[in-house]
This record gives structure tokens, sequence and C-alpha cells, in this order.
């Protein structure tokens, strides 16, 4: 459905977008190519990386700096390419089946083909026992599952998605993970963030850390969790509470003073 063409890299240069008056992204400054085909983005609560993602899937638009897709590609072209599974799917308020279904009519799919592709990715996903229930009654790790059925099956050329496994019990983030490494080996990009280090781990090709809306390492992922160059990126991956360091590390602290 989306032709040979590819749109990567995507380049995001000097990005900043701000929210309730503070700046929440600051001079963002990233490529996202084929050569590391999972990218997943980590950092505490906050430090702005699921605004990244709509950021550069398109559904928020950045205040400052310029978000640019490769071979110029028009709007309607670039939704065509990439999908995103939202750390809080919505969901359409019909059937399993129906989500899927429409999603595959909204991308142009036959008629004819759209049935038998929306029970592959039920199956998939593991969803096809609860086809005919309605959506708005699933379990949330159901939902994300949904989401994920949904953003698939139109097969797209990049696959953003935003904590895929938060709410998945181990044998569902499992199969989760499987999607994911299978995409990535049909050659469809993944940017995604995570909270599970572990995760991080097993599927990174490279890691962007951010930290209170800036890039503080991007590094390819071994080289990341062998050896982080930024102290804030080896407390986080040691599991220390960023915020009960030393103030003098926080050189970008714009916080409110309480003094
Ligand atoms: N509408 C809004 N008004 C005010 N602040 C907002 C708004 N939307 C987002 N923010 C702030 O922007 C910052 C970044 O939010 P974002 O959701 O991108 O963080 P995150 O890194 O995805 O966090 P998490 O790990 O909890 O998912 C947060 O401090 C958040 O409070
Ligand atoms: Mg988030």
């Amino acid at each position: 459905m989306t032709g040979t063409i590819s749109f990567l890299p995507l380049r995001l240069r000097g990005v900043g977008l701000s929210r309730g008056g503070k700046k929440v992204l600051k001079d963002i400054t990233v490529s996202f190519d084929h050569a590391s085909p999972k990218t997943v983005i980590i950092g505490p609560n906050g430090a702005g990386k699921s605004l990244l993602l709509q950021i550069c899937h398109g559904v928020v638009r950045a205040e400052s700096g310029v978000v640019e897709w490769s071979n110029d590609p028009d709007s309607a072209a670039l939704s065509q390419t990439q999908s995103m599974v939202f750390q809080r799917p919505v969901l359409f308020r019909r059937s399993v089946t129906d989500n899927v279904l429409l999603a595959l009519k909204i991308r142009g799919f036959p008629k004819q083909e759209r049935c038998d592709r929306a029970a592959e990715a039920l199956h998939r996903t593991g969803l096809s026992r609860l086809a005919d229930t309605p959506a708005r009654v699933l379990s949330f790790g159901e939902q994300q599952r949904l989401a994920l059925a949904r953003a698939l099956v139109v097969e797209p050329r990049v696959l953003f998605l935003d904590e895929p496994t938060a709410s998945l019990d181990p044998a569902a983030a499992h199969m989760v993970e499987t999607l994911i490494d299978d995409a990535a080996n049909d050659g469809v990009k993944i940017i995604m963030t995570s909270h599970d280090l572990n995760q991080s781990r097993r599927l990174a090709d490279e890691i962007i850390f951010l930290h209170r809306g800036r890039i503080k390492e991007h590094a390819p992922a071994a080289r990341f969790f062998d050896a982080p160059e930024n102290d804030l990126a080896q407390a986080f991956i040691n599991g220390e509470l960023l915020w009960w360091r030393r103030r003098s590390i926080f050189e970008d602290d714009d916080g409110p003073a309480c003094d």
C-alpha cells in the first residue's frame, strides 16, 4: 500500500515545544533512519517522550524548529506510511473486529481483503476470541493489543509505539516484542518508548535518552547500556530517582524556585 519510496530519514532540527507555559521539548535535533531498525526512547516520567513521538507522527506541531521527511512526501502519502499506538489508546466505539476493519477502510484497502486481514491481525495479537466484543469493555491490556493490531494491519513503513507493553502481562508483552521484531525484520522502522529497561536492552538498536525535554544521549544500544556517557543516563539505568540527585547536575533546571 505504501509503495517503495522510503521517506526516511526523518529529521528534526532545533525542535521546541511548550505546554502549560513551560518548555517541555528543547532544541531537539535528531535523525531516524533504517540503519537502526529499532529506536527506543527512554527517560524519566515527564521527560517529553510521548510529545516527541507525537511530533514525529505529525499529530502535534512543533512550535520551533523543523520536522522533515525525505523525498518531500505530501501529507497524504505520509499518513499512508506511518501508524502510531498511543500511550492511552483511543478506540472506536465499535466491536474489536470493526476497529480493525475501519482502519483498513480508512487506508483504502480493497473491501474483499479486509475481513481476512482483520482476522489475521486479531490472531497475531491474541484477540480472536474477543473479535465481536465491544472495544470499550476491553481491559486496558486488551485495548493496547487492539491498538497494535490496528496499527500493524495497515502495513506501515514507520511504526510509532508509545509504551506498547506498559499494561501487558508477561506472555502478552513477549508476544508484542515478537511482533515488533517481526515488523522490523520486514523493513518497518520502529520508533518507540519504553519504561522497561530490560525490554529496551532486548529490542533496541539505538537508544535516545531524554531528560527534561532535552536529548542527553543518543547512542547504539549496546554502547549505551555498557557505558553511558551522560551522568543522568547512568543514574537512570542504575534505577536512581533523578530528582533526588544534586541540583548541580541539573544544569538546565528551569523549574519554579520555592525560596
Ligand atoms: N497539556 C499540557 N499542559 C501542561 N503540561 C503538559 C501538557 N501536556 C504535557 N505536559 C507536560 O509535558 C511534559 C512531557 O510530557 P510527556 O507526556 O511527553 O512525558 P513522557 O516522557 O511521555 O512521560 P511518561 O514517562 O510519564 O509517559 C510533562 O512534564 C507533562 O506534564
Ligand atoms: Mg509518555
